[in-house]
């Protein structure tokens, strides 16, 4: 099963293409070690940024239809507590990326280093949480700015440099470009998509920050749809994120130009064998379809 899974995101040899989304179980050590235990290719980290931060109160997260609404506000210890985490999985030889913000390019670039430093094998560029202001989507809605983060991060740090992108512009092609022009060895698409609820009996929006991010199934539709234009775009490398829940919809992100896929939300309503039955049932579809490894699925939608 290995060899035909296995596969590679900018230079980071994965085992098979799911991969941990940033946001879930990505605090601890001993939280990334269960997910790589499950079989995750590849684990990326909740974002972590120069200083502690504590994020909204409560409600964070709220339960919707089809999906999680979140508005965190990017809770973190601050990076340099994660150095006694990265030891956790270090020894496991599964590439850990690191997910970092920042509200500039200095911020950014010494984030990165210190991260780097602690170990990580890559680190993922969170450019698109769609609710904190200055250090998320207004950075990659932005190409100038984005553009000048990544470059500054590109000098300091000698590590393949993955930028998460907002679903949340008019052309996610031309803010993938940009980062790719800067210098990112990949992208990722996408990250939450803005959103709301309102209670109605008593009026109020359900998050404590009214507006927040939504993942889940709702959102694998306009995931998919940033892959396929993202894919067309750039020669690097595409990561699927938004609505995977089923080996079904990994090959659906593949099949648009996603070398691989990351999974969060379903984590919550599946449990973490959602990355092993993930993994079997590509594995099962390329037996199946005479494929002799999962890279040759990447983007023949494309010729349609
Ligand atoms: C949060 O911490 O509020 C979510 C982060 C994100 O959407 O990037």
């Amino acid at each position: 099963m290995e060899n035909r899974l296995a596969t590679e995101i900018a230079g980071l040899k994965l085992a098979n293409p799911t991969m941990l989304a940033s946001g879930i179980l990505g605090y601890t050590g001993l939280s990334l070690k269960s997910i790589i235990e499950a079989g995750a290719g590849a684990v990326v980290t909740k974002s972590m940024g120069l200083e502690p931060r504590t994020g909204y109160p409560n409600p964070t997260v709220v339960q919707t239809d089809c999906g999680l609404l979140n508005a965190m506000g990017l809770p973190n210890p601050g990076i340099s507590h994660f150095k006694e985490e990265m030891k956790e999985i270090k020894s496991t030889g599964v590439p850990t990326i690191l997910s970092i913000y920042g509200y500039s390019s200095e911020e950014f670039a010494k984030v990165a280093e210190t991260a780097v430093k602690m170990g990580a094998d890559a680190l993922e560029l969170n450019v698109s949480c769609p609710h904190v202001k200055k250090a998320g989507a207004e950075i990659g809605c932005d190409p100038l700015l984005l553009t000048e983060i990544v470059k500054e991060v590109k000098k300091k740090v000698d590590k393949p440099v993955i930028v998460k992108l907002t679903p949340n512009v008019a052309n996610i092609g031309e803010i993938a470009k940009a980062a790719e022009k800067a210098g990112a060895d990949a992208i990722t698409a996408i990250n939450t998509v803005k959103a709301m609820n309102i209670e109605i009996e008593t009026g109020r929006p359900l998050l404590a920050n009214k507006f927040g991010g939504l993942s889940g199934p709702a959102i694998k539709p306009i995931a998919v749809r940033c892959v396929y234009d993202v894919y067309r775009s750039v020669d690097v490398s595409v990561i699927g994120c938004g609505g995977i829940t089923s080996w079904q919809d990994a090959v659906e992100f593949m099949l648009a130009g996603a070398s691989a896929v990351q999974i969060g939300t379903a984590i919550a309503f599946k449990g973490v064998s959602v990355f092993s039955s993930v993994a079997k049932g590509i594995d099962a579809y390329l037996q199946r379809k005479g494929f002799k490894n999962v890279k040759e699925l990447v983007g023949l939608a494309q010729n349609y």
